[in-house]
Parts: structure tokens; C-alpha cells; sequence
């Protein structure tokens, strides 16, 4: 059931901008995987619908999220990008798994449960958005699944609707493990709290020179004066620094305690060194951007190549549960 090479797969909403704590989450691992593993990575634009409820909003979504995908690196000869709509599998499979799946055990989903403490108005699809991940995943078969730690329950659940469906209809699907790097579980954000968009205190990826320069410039740090001693731990600009600072860091480090650094000039060091991170990834989407009809073709393609796979393993699925003669 197996076959040669071991398969990756992960996704991501398309409902904004990416920012570094999602690159080093997640993002990066996708890139950096997809000669080892062969690799799907996906749109997850039914699981946007949730939320983004605009057409127009929601294609320049999808676009954007493709954009991305390509100009961190992603390479369609390698890896297959592909919209979660390119086919109905995937909704049909959520369909059957929230056919095994009891309301006590998906409510006690992260997801959902922050949702309901905020007092939101909660739509079906937030509360069966496992299920549709589920089936994102196990339609591929994948050994991984590299996911942000925000995601771990997620892969757990589909974890075990695999197995009750395997206990119920045979062995038929494969149990994904997923993929999370250790030093990158939290990137923090401007005001030292996890980067998050719900926090507002995110550095987005392609932020364009200026709008890094005002963001780091915001970052939040105690009122000590320039030739005060500093703690570099407890620091949010020197939390960055151990991302994009490496070579400076020990010179930093000294001169932080040594009361020899003032926060204005550590943030300049610290914009100088993202921007020459950032730059090239930023001039790469630009020329991405501007042929949009290949960016369209790529999805084109990685939605037909998904599809082929998706579509066996439902034909699998749909013999399994008695539906199909
Ligand atoms: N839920 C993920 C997120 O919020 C996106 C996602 C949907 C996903 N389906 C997936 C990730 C399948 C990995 C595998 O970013």
C-alpha cells in the first residue's frame, strides 16, 4: 500500500499574510523537506471559508498563499501545490469521518474551545475543521505531517479517526506522525508574547522595508537607559536577534550586560539583519506576482496530480464503508 519514497503533506489557511513565526514554524520545514520526502502541500481554502466569506477576499487569498509557497522557496518540480477544493474528495471524506466521530471528543478541540470562550459565533465548520484536516491528511498517506505546535492536537486527531476507521472498515489508512522542530516552537512577537495575528504583534514575511523598520522599531522593552546593564534574556529584540543575529550574537550579548548597547541602536542591528534576510524572499515574490497566469498553471497542475491520488484512495474508502458495489 506504500510505495518508494515517503510523502509529506501540510497546508495552510489562506486568510493573510504569513509571518516569520509562521516560517520558522512551519513554513521553513516545508521547503526544506521537499527533497527527502515527495511532497504535497496544500491551500486549505475550505478551511479559510470558516472565516473569509468574500469572494473576491478569498481568490486573492488563495493567490497570495500560492505566491508565498513559491517565493520561499517551494518548487513545483518537487513539490505539489495544490488547492483542497481542486477536488470533492476532501469534503466527502470530512463528510464520513463526521459520521465515526462523537460531539464530546471533537469538543474537546483547542480550536474550538478558544472559540467558544471568546464568545464567538461558532459555525459547524469550526467545530468539524478537524475532520476536514483529517481527511486532508489521510487521503495522502503521508509519513509527516510538519505542522506549527498550534497544530499538534490536530494531527492527533487525525491520528485517531484513522484508527477507528482502520478498527471499523480494515486497514486503510496510514498513521501520520507530526513534525515539529524543537527551537522554533514559539517565535516571539513585538510585545513578547507568542507571534500571533490574534495578538496584532507579528513581523509579516514580506513586509515590505519601511513597514519592518516602523515594526521593529515598535518592539517593546523596559525603560533602561542606554548605558545600563541589560539582561539579553527576557528581551524581545534579543529574542530576535537568536533567529537573524547569529554572527553579531556573542558581541551582543556582551555588550548588553556590560550596559555598552542602547535598545534604539540593538533594534537598528536587529533591522539591518532581518532586512537582509527578508530582501531577497521579498524581491523573489515580487517577480512571482507579476506572472500571475504561471502562478495559476501551478496550481493548475498540483491540483490534477493531488486529485489522481485523492481520488483512488476514495474509491478505496467508498468500498470499504458499503456505499460503492
Ligand atoms: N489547520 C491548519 C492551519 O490552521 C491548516 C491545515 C489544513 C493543515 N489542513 C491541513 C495543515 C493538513 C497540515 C495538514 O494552519
Amino acid at each position: 500500500m506504500f510505495n518508494q519514497q515517503k510523502i509529506l503533506l501540510s497546508g495552510v489557511k489562506p486568510t493573510g499574510r504569513p509571518h516569520i513565526g509562521n516560517y520558522f514554524g512551519a513554513l521553513k520545514q516545508f521547503v526544506d523537506l521537499q527533497a527527502t520526502y515527495q511532497t504535497y502541500i496544500m491551500i486549505a481554502d475550505y478551511h479559510a471559508l470558516t472565516t473569509v466569506q468574500d469572494p473576491i477576499v478569498l481568490r486573492e487569498n488563495i493567490f497570495n498563499l500560492a505566491a508565498d509557497y513559491l517565493a520561499i522557496g517551494l518548487e513545483p518540480a518537487r513539490a505539489v501545490i495544490f488547492q483542497q477544493s481542486a477536488g470533492p474528495e476532501h469534503a466527502e471524506l470530512a463528510w464520513i469521518f463526521n459520521c465515526l466521530t462523537t460531539m464530546p471528543y471533537l469538543a474537546r478541540a483547542h480550536a474550538y474551545k478558544d472559540a467558544l470562550a471568546k464568545n464567538k459565533e461558532v459555525n459547524v465548520g469550526v467545530f468539524t475543521y478537524p475532520l476536514l484536516m483529517a481527511a486532508d491528511i489521510l487521503l495522502y498517506d503521508p509519513a509527516v505531517v510538519p505542522v506549527g505546535l498550534d497544530q499538534k492536537q490536530h494531527v492527533e486527531i487525525a491520528r485517531d479517526t484513522a484508527e477507528k476507521f482502520n478498527r471499523l472498515f480494515g486497514e486503510t489508512f496510514r498513521l501520520p506522525e507530526p513534525l515539529i522542530l524543537d527551537q522554533v516552537k514559539t517565535v516571539v512577537g513585538l510585545d513578547g508574547q507568542k507571534m500571533s495575528k490574534s495578538y496584532r504583534n507579528t513581523i509579516p514575511l514580506f513586509a515590505t522595508e519601511r513597514e519592518l523598520k516602523q515594526l521593529v522599531m515598535s518592539i517593546k522593552t523596559d525603560s533602561k537607559g542606554e548605558t545600563e546593564p541589560k539582561n539579553p534574556e527576557g528581551c524581545n529584540i534579543f529574542a530576535l536577534h537568536r533567529l537573524f543575529s547569529d554572527k553579531d550574537l556573542p558581541e551582543l550579548k556582551r555588550r548588553y550586560v556590560k550596559g555598552e548597547i542602547g535598545y534604539r541602536e540593538s533594534k537598528e542591528i536587529l533591522f539591518n539583519n532581518l532586512n537582509t534576510f527578508l530582501a531577497p524572499l521579498r524581491t523573489k515574490r515580487e517577480e512571482i506576482v507579476a506572472d500571475r497566469g504561471r502562478v495559476l498553471e501551478i496550481l493548475k497542475h498540483g491540483g490534477e496530480k493531488a486529485r489522481a491520488r485523492a481520488s483512488a484512495k476514495m474509491n478505496e474508502v467508498r468500498q470499504k464503508i458499503g456505499v460503492k458495489f
